[in-house]
């Protein structure tokens, strides 16, 4: 069978994703129950971070270990990565020696390079286009708390950056619309745009994506690789902030949610992460049991 690798969301069928999603929030309560499991004995997987990390590599660490397994962190300032060695010939060897790789770095590019070239599953843990692990915890968690996000409109406040592409992934795959409301300049690709146009409205309003809407996600004014920037974003974004108030125009019951890391005072009020909306700190543990969940998927091709 042909190996399977988890770069976006659409390398998943959306009844793959609904299973999946099932999945995670079983292995959810067997954890919460104390219930050991190891289903991944004597597996193990190699974890590439060329940018920082809590959530992604707790996670994946502790997931990999909890599930009778094995994480290895490889920082590029420690492997040959870091000294030129071509991602294709890395990627031979050490999928060659684990059974899934997790890679988090710059270009979208050099996760693809990596899985044509590698044996083994290999999972984007964020690039600079899109980061799918957290939609498929974000996911998990709405239906947690909602049920099902079909036919739902959700808004999203901020950047058009990787987690707003991915939105837009998840648009499709779990069919709900979504609201973009950002600054001029700061659109998302406008091919990814272009591919879901039914999908996505983009507004300048925050109130306007806000209005009505079951789930309202922001992402930091800059992100990782953009430091330079932070002072420019500060001004552009200034009025694109999650707080009570634009809490208040949404649809009675909504969600708040933000992938963290957060900044209080720029793209969420210091009272936001503690709103009776907010569902983060559950969001943020469901990375754990929802890549438990896409690790079983894509090493021993199970979803029960
Ligand atoms: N949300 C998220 O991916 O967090 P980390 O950058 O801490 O992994
Ligand atoms: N957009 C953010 C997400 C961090 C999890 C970044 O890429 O830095």
């Amino acid at each position: 069978m042909a190996v399977r690798h988890f770069l976006t969301l659409n390398d998943m069928t959306t009844s793959e994703l609904e299973l999946l999603l099932d999945h995670a929030s079983r292995l959810r309560k067997e954890w919460r129950e104390g219930k050991v499991r190891d289903s991944l004995k004597n597996r193990v997987l190699a974890m590439i971070f060329e940018k920082s990390s809590t959530r992604t590599r707790v996670s994946f660490e502790a997931g990999m270990t909890q599930l009778g397994g094995a994480a290895l962190f490889l920082s590029p300032r420690d492997t040959q990565l870091g000294r030129g060695e071509p991602i294709e010939d890395s990627a031979i060897v050490i999928s060659s020696m684990v059974d899934a790789v997790m890679i988090r770095t710059f270009a979208h590019d050099t996760v693809e390079k990596f899985a044509a070239a590698s044996s083994k599953p290999v999972i984007n843990a964020l690039t600079d286009e899109y980061h799918p692990c957290q939609l498929i915890a974000d996911m998990q968690t709405y239906r947690e708390h909602r049920g099902s996000i079909r036919g739902a409109t959700v808004a999203w406040i901020g950047d058009g950056n990787n987690m707003c592409h991915s939105y837009i992934n998840a648009a499709e795959k779990f069919d709900f619309h979504l609201n973009v409301a950002c600054p001029e300049g700061y659109e998302p690709d406008q091919a990814i745009l272009d591919a879901h146009r039914d999908r996505v409205t983009v507004v300048r309003a925050p109130e306007e994506a806000a209005r009505g809407a079951q789930l309202l996600v922001t992402d930091v004014w800059a992100s990782m690789g953009q430091e330079d920037e932070q002072k420019a974003r500060e001004k552009a974004f200034s009025s694109y902030q999650i707080n009570p108030a634009l809490m208040s125009l949404a649809e009675k019951d909504a969600l708040f949610m933000h992938c963290l890391p957060a900044h209080r005072g720029e793209e969420i009020s210091a009272d936001m992460m503690e709103h009776s909306s907010s569902v983060v700190w559950h969001e943020a543990e469901n990375r754990l049991h929802a890549q438990k969940a896409l690790l079983e998927f894509l090493i021993l091709n199970r979803l029960d």
